[in-house]
């Protein structure tokens, strides 16, 4: 069952990486930073289903990021940028968004989801199959990182003292894109310069 799923990660992150690519080719500033990809587990698959009464049969439809993408922006208006490309596209289609950018989860999580419909061709012939595409700034990328890693360790429940740390941190992070932001233009300039060069 998961074989067509390495596919859809596969050319998802061959089709981002295409864009990529296309704008270092015209020396314009890529709203895309880097690509990572992968596909669930199967034990947090079997977990997820469990925690959340998926009967196995109903997993395909249900649990919505067994394929994942995660696009990682300099800026936050790349991110826009980036979504916009995404919604543009003929090669898949947007079932659901979620902004939280404008409205950060509890934790101060930060990101924009997109959760796809996208065709893959199987030996059994075509199959839509739902991925998840996460799409943030590195700074944002750098405190979920953080803060997925201390999940894991106290097990979903990090201690309080911990837990206003990281929401402070969110803050700290999402100030270090707005200051970025102002001076993206200087930035852009001299990457251009040196990419010239
Ligand atoms: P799951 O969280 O995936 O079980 O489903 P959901 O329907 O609640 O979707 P949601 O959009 O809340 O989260 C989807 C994914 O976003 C998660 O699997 C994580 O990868 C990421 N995410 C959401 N909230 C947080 C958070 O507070 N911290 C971190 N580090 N990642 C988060
Ligand atoms: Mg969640």
């Amino acid at each position: 069952m998961l074989a067509p799923y390495t596919q859809v990660v596969e050319e998802l992150k061959v089709k981002l990486k295409g864009i990529r690519k296309q704008f270092e080719y015209d020396s314009r500033h890529s709203p895309i930073e880097f690509i990572t990809g992968r596909v669930k587990p199967i034990p947090s698959i079997l977990e997820k289903a469990e925690n959340r009464k998926i009967p196995l049969e109903h997993i395909e439809r249900e649990i919505q990021d067994i394929a994942g993408v995660r696009v990682v922006c300099q800026f936050v208006d790349d991110i826009y940028t980036v979504v916009e490309m995404i919604r543009a596209r003929k090669d898949l289609t947007i079932i659901e968004e979620k902004d939280y950018i404008s409205a950060k989860k509890e934790s101060g999580y930060r990101s924009y989801h997109l959760i796809i419909e996208y065709p893959v061709e199987t030996i059994d012939g075509m199959k839509k199959l739902l991925a998840e595409i996460q799409i943030r700034t590195l700074a944002m990328n750098f405190w979920a990182t953080n803060e997925h890693s201390l999940n894991y360790k106290y097990k979903g429940s990090i201690p309080s003292e911990i837990k206003e740390r990281l929401q402070k941190a969110a803050e700290a992070a999402f100030k270090l894109d707005e200051e970025m932001s102002m001076i993206k233009h200087e930035v852009q300039e001299a990457q251009r310069m040196f990419h010239r060069k």
